[in-house]
């Protein structure tokens, strides 16, 4: 049976957004996580496969933080900041959280996320991703999400893939950056998929390069 769409939904500025996994506590960034984060939002090279530019003075560090609360209080999205062994490393979002549109209930965010490199290939962003994809189905009450990479980046597709979302497509062309066209591969999932991630695997899987 099909879940449909709760009565009411959540005002997100209203939820307590803490979430501990066994390796990561998931929070509200804070004004002070500025220090933590600049080398890598400053580093040129590091938001190169992400939609945004590297910070070029701490005050942009702090809008975006700041920026991250206004949202969760405008019931547009939920920001995590992610901190491992006491200290913010990264980010994860459920954003572009959309309710409905005209007769339509779409109930739908899209995650995006980042992490520091030197903690790469240790499973963290899997282990996040899939804490956020369930509270975004259990306590914010989605019906889906969605999530996208470049089809070049490996190691984002592999997190998408390992947490089980549904490859739907690729999109050829899509943005444009560093003097190229980069194709991006979209994924979803729905929150009946949450039983049982393996069954979205068997999906057809992208043309990557
Ligand atoms: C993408 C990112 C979040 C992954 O974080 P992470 O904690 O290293 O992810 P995990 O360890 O959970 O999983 C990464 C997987 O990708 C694989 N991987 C990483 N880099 C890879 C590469 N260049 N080529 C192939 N596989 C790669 C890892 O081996 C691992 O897969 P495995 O468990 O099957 O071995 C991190 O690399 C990052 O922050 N990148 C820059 C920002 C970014 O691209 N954000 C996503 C935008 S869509």
């Amino acid at each position: 049976m099909p879940t449909p769409p709760r009565a009411l939904h959540p005002r997100l500025s209203e939820l307590d957004i803490a979430i501990t996994t066994p390796r990561l506590a998931l929070r509200e960034f804070r004004d002070e996580d500025v220090e933590a984060i600049w080398p890598w939002v400053s580093d040129p090279a590091f938001p190169r496969q992400m939609s945004w530019a590297a910070h070029v003075e701490r005050g942009e560090t702090l809008d975006y933080i700041r920026g991250t609360r206004t949202e969760r209080a405008e019931g547009t999205g939920i920001v995590w900041a992610i901190e491992h062994e006491g200290r913010a490393c990264g980010c994860i979002g459920l954003e572009s959280i959309v309710w409905g549109r005209r007769a339509w209930r779409l109930d739908r965010g899209e995650l995006g996320y980042w992490l520091a490199p030197p903690l790469w290939g240790q499973g963290l962003m899997t282990e996040a991703v899939q804490a956020v994809m369930r509270y975004g189905f259990e306590v914010v009450g989605l019906h889906k999400i969605r999530v996208g990479c470049l089809a070049e980046n490996d190691g984002s597709r592999r997190v998408i893939e390992k947490a089980g979302f549904r490859f739907v497509g690729r999109l050829e062309e899509d943005v444009y950056r560093d003097g190229a066209w980069h194709a991006h591969l979209r994924y979803e999932l729905i929150v009946a998929d949450l039983d049982d991630v393996t069954s979205t695997r068997r999906f057809q899987r992208p043309i990557t390069r």
